[in-house]
């Protein structure tokens, strides 16, 4: 039987890192270090680690690790701030549509640039940093804790007739794609902490299969309640069964709340518009975006073909086929019941006021 520790995408601890290979999931349970932001790229690249809010905490963490263990190379704090914009401005480009990365560079190079006049002491400077850089850990988890407390309540109150819930969900958003309890996942393993969930309906999520190899993994573990489909059965279960919610995460939200999330989900959006069933995004407020007005602006990135066209080496279509394989689609904020935060749920248009409201309060 899989153990707890199986679910824990990330291990950390100062100057060591590695973390669970989730192109070897479900078959195999392989650790690998990361030494260096160059690793952690290629991990962030290769999709051995996926899903926004984790490549941000990876991302950040192959930092501290590298920064901790060539202390000894750095003679000056501004090499080390030097040392340290690079290496995260470099992470930021391992993949492009999720926001988080970009997020938490920017948070730490803020955090950098004042520490760096004020710190004399350089031996104090680095470790100032590294607390920093650790505490990203901290936050996901906190931050997944009201993600799922917030969207749960929301999803319970709007449900009139007091029956079980049955929750359908796209891609993964769990504690594979996170530090801990997830984020759409989170909901669901809120619900069904509070004996609310009849179901979870999840997609397998072609071409990558994120549902069919890693939702699938942490819902059979956790014994949550489940059911698979193909992505092609969605309008099917809408009009044949009874749904209550589609909840699925974001990989970057604009200001008008139009998201960015795994290809398909628009195509989810579309179809609870039509069935009347409520569609809501659960992600961190790092996941949102304000430097972005519409989901136009975002890039979206294209994969290899390989991935559409193969499995596990076996050959799913004829050698030379031509396709097309954007990862990510945008889901209009119109089709948007509402964005579970952890600082609680959103419409969209009342996003960008809302989270301004949040910074303000918070530097005040
Ligand atoms: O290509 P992936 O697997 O990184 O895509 C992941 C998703 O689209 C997730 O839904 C999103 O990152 C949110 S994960 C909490």
């Amino acid at each position: 039987m899989q153990t707890e520790a199986t679910l824990q995408a990330i291990r950390y601890q100062r100057g060591v890192l590695s973390i669970l290979d989730q192109l070897k999931l479900p078959d195999e349970t392989v650790y690998i270090s990361i030494n260096t932001a160059d690793d952690a790229w290629k991990a962030i690249h290769t999709m051995s680690i996926r899903g926004a809010p984790i490549i941000a905490v990876c991302g950040v963490l192959s930092v501290a690790v590298e920064l901790h263990n060539s202390k000894s190379k750095f003679d000056s704090i501004s090499s080390v701030t030097q040392f340290v914009t690079d290496q995260l401005n470099y992470l930021v480009t391992a993949r492009p549509t999720a926001v988080n990365m970009t997020d938490a560079a920017k948070t730490i190079i803020n955090f950098l640039t004042p520490l760096h006049i004020k710190q004399k002491n350089l031996t104090i400077y680095i470790d100032e940093l590294l607390d920093f850089m650790e505490q990203f850990l901290q936050r996901d988890l906190i931050g997944n804790r009201l993600i799922g407390q917030y969207g749960a309540a929301t999803i319970c109150r709007n449900n009139s007739n007091k029956k079980k819930l049955n929750i359908l969900t796209h891609c993964n958003t769990g504690s594979l794609a996170t530090v801990g309890f997830g984020t759409a996942l989170g909901v669901v393993r809120q619900l069904a902490a509070n004996n609310a969930l009849q179901i979870v309906y999840f997609t397998e999520t072609r071409p990558y299969n994120q549902g069919s190899r890693l939702t699938a993994y942490e819902l059979v573990h956790d014994r949550i309640p489940h059911t698979m489909i193909c992505d092609s059965m969605a309008g099917l279960l809408m009009r044949t069964q009874p749904i209550h919610a589609v909840v699925v995460g974001a990989d970057r939200i604009t200001a008008n709340g139009d998201t960015a999330n795994k290809i398909g989900t628009y195509q989810l959006a579309v179809l609870a518009k039509h069935h009347q069933i409520p569609f809501y995004v659960a992600a961190p407020t790092t996941s949102i975006d304000l430097t972005k007005r519409s989901g136009d602006e975002i890039i979206i990135e294209h994969r290899p073909s390989s991935e559409m066209t193969t499995i596990k080496g076996i050959n799913l279509a004829p050698e030379g086929v031509q396709v097309w394989n954007p990862a990510f689609d945008i889901t209009p904020a119109s089709l948007i019941t509402g964005i579970i935060t952890e600082h609680g749920v959103f419409q969209p248009d009342e996003l960008e006021e809302k989270l301004l409201g949040l910074q303000q309060s918070l530097t005040s």
